[in-house]
Order: structure tokens, then sequence, then C-alpha cells
């Protein structure tokens, strides 16, 4: 059993190197499948959801060969539409990618139902609704699985509005329509840096898809995508954690291998907050010497504030001056680590999408456990600048998407490290 120990109040000072976006590569892998061919994809994050769709890929059928810690090549020439084990899929949300791989490649997908954080509901209906646009039926069986299946006449293009600006089922549609014959027009589409990322990926394997990063997004259908050499985008999120943590901390910090764009509304709500971002061509150095101001964030869909920066927020909002407000605004209910932060001290109150948060208390170490992905990453935030030594459960959620924490975090001089525990003898009674 691992775990993360911090021993909070030291200020960060170095350079921290960025990976490959995870939310970025995760379609771009799953949508290596949609190529009879061999793809090179660089820049690849070394987190265990990349792993899993790998492994996920094999299954498959697809031929998968790591040429280095961050470069693989993929190969689907033979891959084919079986069910993959769920005991896999049932790990990740991304995993529902390959209803939109599958029905753009074979014309027929089949996935158990999706796993991934625990956010309250997490519906799939924009991914159906765009899917039959196309000419596809979709199916859910009783126990989660489903199917997505076209009729003799195969895919067709279609007019997709989504109802809510969705990233995935943005992702997924896209994919499924590469080689639809006709133009498909997708409004009201996500405009993340990921989606832009995607279609790069696949225009680079000959389709033909303009429009992505805007709210609506062209895709002329292709007969066939050819293999291709492609490196993932920087993780905005990634980065983003690293100039919470050192705003919380005090200290400076280079961030290496940034897009600065992606990370423009992260940077003006730390400037608000007295931080001083610099921004270079591919890097941005973070300065916090004096206390933290307060200031209110609502979450929105890209170029907002990205709810997946929420939590490492809320723990940054614990160290300002005054309450700071933060509402949610993409997910139903995205605050369950608060009790985790409280158990360190925090004073915050949720009501309903909104948390309010008294900072100037001091937080003191102790064993809290990561709820889910960016939850722990608030936890570890928090614990840089907690009193004492914090432990930290469950870093396997961490880990999903965070390559090296501990060491990228003890490079720039946290006392952190990752202990792992002999599992717990269960006692026969
Ligand atoms: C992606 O999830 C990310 N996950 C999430 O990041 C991120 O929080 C989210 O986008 C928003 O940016 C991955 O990329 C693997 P959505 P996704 O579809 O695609 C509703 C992380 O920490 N909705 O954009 O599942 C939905 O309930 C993870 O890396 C529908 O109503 O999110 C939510 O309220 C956590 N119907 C909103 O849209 C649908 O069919 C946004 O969801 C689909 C979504």
């Amino acid at each position: 059993m691992e775990k993360i120990l911090i021993r909070g109040g030291k200020p960060l000072y170095g350079t921290i190197e960025i990976d490959g976006m995870k939310n970025a590569a995760l379609p771009i892998v799953f949508a290596a499948l949609l190529v009879p061919g061999k793809c090179h994809i660089d820049n690849l994050p070394a987190v265990k959801d990349i792993a899993l769709s790998l492994k996920i890929l094999e299954t498959l059928g697809a031929r998968v060969e790591m040429l280095g810690p961050n470069s693989v090549e993929i190969d689907a020439t033979c891959a084919c539409p079986i069910l993959p084990s769920a005991d896999l899929t049932r790990k990740m949300r991304a995993s529902y990618y390959l209803l939109g791989a599958g029905l753009g490649r074979f014309g027929s997908a089949m996935v158990g139902y999706p796993g991934g954080c625990d956010f309250g509901k997490r519906p799939i209906d924009q991914h159906v609704k765009g899917f039959e646009s196309l000419g596809a039926i979709v199916e859910e069986s009783e126990d989660g699985l489903i199917t997505a299946t076209v009729g003799e006449g195969g895919l067709h293009s279609g007019n997709i509005f989504f109802d809510v600006v969705s990233v995935g089922a943005t992702l997924n549609v896209m994919m499924a329509a590469v080689t639809a014959p006709g133009q498909t027009i997708i409004e009201n589409a996500a405009r993340e840096p990921h989606i832009v990322d995607l279609a790069n990926f696949l225009n680079t394997c000959g389709a033909q898809i303009t429009g992505a990063g805007t709210d609506t997004i062209k895709i002329k259908g292709v007969s066939e995508l050819h293999g291709c050499s492609y490196a993932i985008i920087p993780d905005m999120i990634e980065a983003g954690t690293y100039m919470a943590a050192v705003a919380a901390t005090s200290g400076q910090v280079k961030i290496n291998n940034v897009i600065p764009k992606h990370l423009e509304s992260i940077t003006a709500k730390l400037e608000e907050m007295g931080v001083s971002v610099e921004e270079l061509d591919d890097a941005v150095v973070v300065t916090r010497t004096e206390p933290l101001q307060k200031c209110n964030i609502k979450t929105l869909p890209y170029p907002g504030f990205p709810t997946d920066m929420q939590p490492q927020f809320c723990a940054l909002f614990c160290l300002a001056e005054g309450t700071c407000h933060l509402t949610e605004g993409v997910w139903d209910n995205r605050f369950r680590y608060v009790d985790e932060l409280r158990r360190l001290g925090a004073q915050i109150e949720v009501n309903g999408k909104t948390a309010s948060v008294t900072g100037g208390a001091p937080l003191h170490g102790t064993s809290v456990r990561a709820v889910d992905l960016r939850g722990g990453a608030a936890m570890v935030i928090a614990g840089l600048c907690a009193d004492g030594q914090t432990v930290i459960d469950d870093i396997h959620l961490i880990e999903r998407g965070y390559h090296d924490l501990v060491g990228k975090l003890t490079a720039v001089g946290a006392d952190i490290c990752r202990v792992v525990y002999p599992d717990p003898i269960v006692q026969l009674s």
C-alpha cells in the first residue's frame, strides 16, 4: 500500500518539467484505432491511465511498442471490434473513446460502462446523440454494456448541436465522423486545447477537420486514414497544479514545457491573488513573496477557469487573506475532497455548487486520502503548507494523472516522499 508523506512549510525553488497532457493523450491513443497503419506518438505522459489505454488497445489486437518512456508506436492494422475486458475499461472514463474510434473504423463498438472520478451524474447522452446523428444505433444493456452499430449503409454525415458543452462527446463524435461520407458539423462543441490536439493528430493521419478550438467543428469524411508521427501538447493541468503549489508555499519555480496561452485563466487568477507569473515562450516563472489576496472563481468550459484546477485552488484559498468563493460550473458535485481538507484544519463551507473558503487558519498535518485525481493533488498542495507531517493514502488515484509528482516536488525543495507499506495482514477471526 503506497502513501505520500509530506512535511510542510518549505518554500519551493527551482525548475519543473511538464509532461504531455493526459487528457489529450487518451483520445489520441484511442484514435490510433482508426488507423490501419503505424502511429508514432511522442511526449506521451508516463501515467497509469495511458498505460491502461495501451493495454486495452492490445486486447483489441493492436500492436503496441514502447519506444521509450514517453514514446509509443501503435499499429492497429490487425485490430478488431471485440469487447475489451470490463476489468480494464471500468477503471477510467476515457474507455468510452472506444465507441467513437470503433464506429469510425469498424462501424461497430462495444464497451462496459466507463468508470472515472465520481462527480455525481456522469451521463453520456450527448455522445449517444452525436453517434445517432451519424446513423449509429446505440444500446445499453442492464449490466452497463454499451454497443454502437451501424446498418448496411454505414455511417453518414450529420449535424449535431450539443445540449451541453462536453469534452468527451466532442472528441468521441469527431472520431466517429472522420470516415463518414459527407460533411459533419458539430455545434456547441467544446473548445479545450485537447480538442485541437486530437483534430491535429487526425488531420496528420489524413482526416479533414476544421474549426477545432471553436464551438463549430466541420469534418469531411475520408475513406481511410494513414499512419503518422505526432507529439502530444504539454499538460496545462499538471502545469497549473505546480503553479498553485508554489503560490501556496511561496518561492520561485520555472515551469518548463508549457504553452502559456493554455494557462491564461490560471495565470489571471494567480495574479489576482498577488502572485507573479512571468510568461516565456515555452515556460512560466511563478514567484510568490507576498501574502495571498482573496479572489473568487467559477469553473467553466475552456477558455474559462478549468474545473480540473478547482480542488487545487481550493487548497490554495486556505492560505489567502479573507474568504474566497469557488463555484463549480461544470460538474454536479466536485467537492468530495473538501472533507479531507477540513481534516487538515481548512475552514470551508459548501453550499450547493459554491465552496466558501476562509483563509488564514493554520493547516495541521494529519492522515488524509485522495478521493480522486485532482482531489489528491489538492491534498499534496495543502500538505506542502501544513505544520507537521501529512500522510496521503490512495495515491494510486493521483498517479493516474501525475508522473513522478514526488520526484518533481522533491527537486524544488519539498520535504515529500512516497512510502510503500506492507498490506495489512488480514486477521482471521
Ligand atoms: C473530461 O471529462 C475530462 N476527463 C475531465 O477531467 C474534465 O473534468 C472534463 O472533461 C471537463 O473539462 C478526460 O478528459 C478523461 P464532459 P468528460 O463531457 O469528457 C455533462 C481529470 O481530472 N455531460 O466535458 O467526461 C457532464 O455531466 C478529469 O483529468 C452530459 O450531460 O467531461 C458534465 O456536467 C476529471 N452529457 C459536463 O457535461 C454527456 O453526454 C462536462 O462533461 C456528457 C457530459
